[in-house]
């Protein structure tokens, strides 16, 4: 997650709506599903191809770079991708991949780490990992015939648990400040913070179900006490005047010495996005607690739809969400924040408001032209529209035309390109999967079978995958030799669950589900739905 404005704007405070009371639904029906058994096989074969080149050449490494067929370790050493992959590898029934990764897990040192710490990136891809892991370990029917004898089995459950606690332990110094707002960089041995004196909302707020989860396995109420102090500055943001633009949302760092705002520049683009998403996901882990969260999920999304909804000048069919400086509109976003689709789909769903997951599925089908629009079929990094008047009048000074050498592309496809790179990113997928779990309707599946198709074709190079610099090139211009871990937790198992048999872990359009999915694709459960798996 990335912020890539710094715009501190000077803003005017909307009048607050009344929290809404929603208690959490029950939908009376789901729609039919339809299982593609040739695609799934098709994504296996991909999560194979990058494993196997994974093993071999970066084992056990974070990531692989598969065209020198080299490693790096970019988040820490502790093997990354191993971990991110292992609830992808239990859901498609990878015993092979599920062995070499709890094998792993049992071999891991938190006490020594390569590098500055992230205890946001830590959190969603190794302590999401573990828990996940343990989550779905402890669900019978997730397991496949041949992982079925791991069901329960306490060597391996102990393992997942204790490397999660060893893990967070470490991690705790980050909460050691005056506020309680983390500091997101920390160094081990011994664990100590860097010394940050600011902190993002999405950095801030993308700890919670993690570290609440791993509090409910273990029964140590810390980890989850911790996680929400820091969030319980983004719930009430102060000073309000700056901090809250328009009800709900905020601005985007704090001050972790006061816990006060420092700016009221925001979007649901990277640095906040991830806020947002956890909101209404910590009320479908447990909606009497988290009530609260979902009521600021609400003013968030109705002022998104009042405020930020921009249709762009030359295809006025199209629905963005716009950033905001104060009350002011930017018109940018990027394939990070095409989440916000799915995620409002999610809690349109959750709370039995049609009107959202309406307004979800045009902002997926917004994201979907950005893939199908460019040379490669998918979608850039970061791009720019011009508002056709509704949020700001045309050519004004924050609502410019194109740049002249896109102005012929933004005629046709709705937006232009700012930053033309892909790094292997899940997000317009991730929504399409929301969108196809909402409605049954197949042409997500295809949305998100054609996605598979040009990602696997452009970026499959080497031993696996790779980050390409631009979806205008043929080929994606030129290859920037590395396989986030993210692929595997994400891209991979997104393509797979909407093309794959209903199960316990899919999200169900009639909030009957046992699971929700952290940032990083990792599906956990929900406690208030956990009963006979607690202990
Ligand atoms: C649990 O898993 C471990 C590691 O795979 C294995 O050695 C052990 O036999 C298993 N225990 C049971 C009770 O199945
Ligand atoms: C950690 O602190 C050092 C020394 O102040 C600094 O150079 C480095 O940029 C910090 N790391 C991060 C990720 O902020
Ligand atoms: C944060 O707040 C403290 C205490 O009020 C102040 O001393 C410090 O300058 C502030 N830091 C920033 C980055 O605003
Ligand atoms: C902008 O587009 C939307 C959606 O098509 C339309 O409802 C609205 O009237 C347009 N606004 C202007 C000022 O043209
Ligand atoms: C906006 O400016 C462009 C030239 O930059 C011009 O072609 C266009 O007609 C203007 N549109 C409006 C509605 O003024
Ligand atoms: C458009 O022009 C700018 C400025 O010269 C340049 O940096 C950019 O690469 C060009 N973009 C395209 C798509 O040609
Ligand atoms: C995906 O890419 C791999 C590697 O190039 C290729 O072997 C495989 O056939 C592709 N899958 C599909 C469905 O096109």
């Amino acid at each position: 997650m990335r912020v890539f404005s710094n715009l501190i704007g000077a803003c005017t405070l909307g009048a607050l709506a009344l929290p809404t009371t929603a208690s959490p639904t029950r939908r009376a029906s789901k729609p039919a599903y339809v299982t593609h058994p040739d695609r799934v096989d098709a994504v296996k074969a991909a999560f194979q191809r990058s494993w196997d080149g994974y093993y071999k050449h970066a084992f056990p490494h974070d990531s692989l770079k598969p065209i020198s067929n080299t490693f790096s370790d970019d988040r820490n050493g502790w093997g990354a991708s191993a971990v991110d992959a292992l609830s992808t590898a239990i859901v498609m029934g990878n015993a092979g991949a599920v062995a070499q990764i709890l094998d792993h897990v049992q071999h891991i040192d938190f006490n020594v780490a390569v590098g500055d710490i992230s205890l946001f990136e830590t959190t969603i891809r190794y302590l999401g990992g573990l828990v996940s892991g343990y989550d779905l370990l402890m669900t019978p029917e997730a397991l496949s015939p041949d992982l079925k004898p791991l069901y329960s089995n306490r060597t391996l459950l102990d393992a997942l648990g204790h490397q999660a606690e060893n893990l967070a332990k470490n991690l705790m110094v980050a909460f050691d400040t005056p506020s309680g707002i983390p500091d997101n960089t920390l160094r081990f041995s011994p664990p100590r913070r860097n010394g940050s004196t600011t902190n993002s909302i999405a950095t801030i707020g993308t700890l919670v179900l993690e570290w609440t989860r791993l509090s409910d396995i273990t029964g140590n109420p810390q980890y989850g006490a911790k996680a929400q102090k820091g969030e319980s500055y983004l719930l009430d943001p102060q000073p309000r005047a700056l901090a809250e633009p328009f009800p709900g949302l905020v601005g985007t760092n704090l001050n972790i010495t006061n816990g006060q705002f420092l700016d009221g520049t925001g979007g649901w683009v990277g640095g906040d996005d991830s806020f947002y998403e956890y909101l209404i996901k910590m009320y479908i882990y447990d909606p009497v607690k988290f009530a609260g969260y979902k009521d600021r999920w609400v003013l968030a999304v109705e002022s998104s739809m009042a405020h930020l909804a921009s249709h762009p000048a030359s295809r006025p069919d199209l629905t963005f969400l716009a950033m905001f400086s104060g009350t002011t509109p930017l018109f940018i976003s990027q394939h990070l924040a095409c989440f916000d689709a799915g995620n409002i789909i999610l809690g349109g769903l959750v709370l039995n408001k049609q009107q959202y997951v309406d307004f979800g599925l045009e902002l997926a089908a917004s994201c979907h032209d950005t893939y199908t629009s460019t040379v490669t079929g998918i979608g850039p990094e970061t791009f720019s529209w011009q508002d056709n008047g509704t949020l700001l009048a045309i050519n004004s000074s924050r609502n410019g035309a194109a740049p002249a050498n896109q102005s012929a592309f933004f005629q046709k496809a709705g937006f232009w390109i700012v930053d033309g790179q892909y790094i292997l990113r899940p997000e317009v997928i991730e929504s399409f999967y929301y969108a196809y779990r909402a409605t049954g309707d197949t042409k997500y599946q295809d949305w998100a079978w054609d996605a598979f198709l040009a990602i696997n074709k452009t970026c499959a190079a080497g031993s696996g995958y790779s980050a390409i610099n631009n979806v205008m090139a043929t080929g994606g211009g030129s290859f920037q030799d590395f396989q986030e871990s993210f692929w595997f937790a994400e891209v991979l198992k997104y393509s797979f669950l909407i093309q794959a048999d209903d199960a316990v872990y899919q999200v169900q359009a009639d909030n009957s589900g046992d699971f929700v999915y952290n940032t990083e694709c990792h599906p956990v459960r929900a406690k208030a739905k956990v009963g006979k798996y607690m202990y």
